[in-house]
């Protein structure tokens, strides 16, 4: 068997929930879009994931998944520097996902600081379901399935990272082929990008509605600028404000080139600019960064089967991976598919 040399792998997932926004886009998107010239990337959408809280309605979860596929394709992941995927395409993730589940203790799972965040928060759906305690031992099983090197995640997933160490480690100390641990402990390559505000001066987030969508055409973008929150001992176009404490003046610092920044320094703490111009800038500094997205975007647009093709080439290769694991995973706990005759089994231990 050929042996694994550089580069390292890279794996990460998003579940898939529909169209992506721009906090999507500087946390995670632009960091793989870098990685893949560097690692071996293996990027999935995970739609078993997005069960675990819309098991009952799943009539979105096909269009949701293909939406984010075509996001990750306007921001420029490129199916010839890594592979891409839906999760339930490869179903070894949810047979590695069984076994794992055997030997894991059931105190860990309820220990996951997401655990009881996500049951306290999310009232109107009932998560008191095996598969919503289970979700990061499916997460486990979708890294370890490809032993993953790096898992490039934001901080609220870093538990769920060393929770799969974990894991792996207590499957490598029951099960080995031939003296040989199966599984190498992955590490979490946290990104540190500024959280970016929202419309509202929250954390941008789909769930309170505060998004700018990287579909967003520039109209669009323009009215949420005018209505987004700004320093707000910033009253009359008179008083002085700081851009260090307005959610405008964090859009500038992501988004904005030094002159322009400059500009709203001065003219901010001088009062010397107006909000909504200052808006209209951090307008149209986000529509130079879009506009490229959508223009790449509009290709798979108008032939979604081209869409659809980059997924079953990405997930051929992915089963591929998946499944030489899972022969070894099936070897290491002695269930390998092979004929074994009964009497040489008899005396073995
Ligand atoms: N739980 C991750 C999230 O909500 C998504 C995910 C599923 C994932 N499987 C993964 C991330 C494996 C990294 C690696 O964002
Ligand atoms: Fe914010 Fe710009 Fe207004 Fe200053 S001028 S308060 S940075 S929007």
């Amino acid at each position: 068997m050929a042996s694994r040399t550089q580069p390292k792998r890279v794996l990460s997932g998003m579940r898939s929930t529909g169209k992506l926004h721009l906090g999507n886009f500087v946390g995670a998107l632009d960091n793989w879009v870098r990685m893949q010239n560097q690692f071996d990337c293996f990027f999935f959408i995970a739609d078993w994931h997005a069960l675990t809280t819309d098991y009952a309605d799943t009539s979105q979860v096909k269009q949701n998944s293909v939406e984010v596929l075509l996001d990750w394709l306007a921001a420029g992941l490129d199916p010839d520097r890594c592979t891409m995927f839906i999760q339930s395409h490869v179903p070894q993730h949810a047979e590695l996902h069984l076994l794992l589940s055997m030997i894991t203790p059931l105190g860990w799972l309820e220990r996951v600081p997401t655990y009881k965040e996500q049951r306290d928060n999310i009232k109107e759906k009932d998560l008191g379901t095996y598969g919503f305690l289970g979700y990061p031992v499916l997460q486990a099983a979708d890294i370890m399935i490809y032993k993953g090197d790096f898992v490039p995640v934001g901080e609220d997933q870093v538990p769920h990272v060393e929770l799969t160490r974990e894991i792996a480690r207590r499957f490598n100390m029951f099960y080995r082929v031939r003296g040989v641990e199966v599984f190498p402990e992955p590490q979490p390559l946290l990104t540190t990008a500024a959280k970016l505000p929202g419309t509202d001066g929250r954390k941008m987030s789909k769930s309170y509605g505060n998004t700018v969508l990287l579909t967003d055409p520039e109209p669009v973008v323009r009215q949420k600028l005018k209505t987004m929150v700004t320093d707000p001992a910033r009253v009359r176009r008179s008083d002085p404000g700081n851009p260090d404490v307005c959610p405008v003046g964090d859009l500038h610092k992501i988004f904005s080139d030094r002159e322009t920044n400059a500009k709203v320094d001065v003219g901010c703490r001088s009062a010397g600019i107006g909000c909504i111009e200052c808006k209209s800038w951090a307008a149209d500094s986000l529509v130079q960064v879009l506009k490229p997205m959508q223009e790449r975007r509009k290709k798979y647009e108008d032939n979604p089967r081209l869409a659809w093709d980059i997924l079953e080439a990405g997930s051929d290769r992915a089963r591929k991976v998946a499944s030489t694991t899972m022969n070894e995973v099936r070897e290491a706990m002695k269930m390998s598919l092979d004929y074994e005759a009964p009497t040489s089994a008899q005396g073995a231990q």
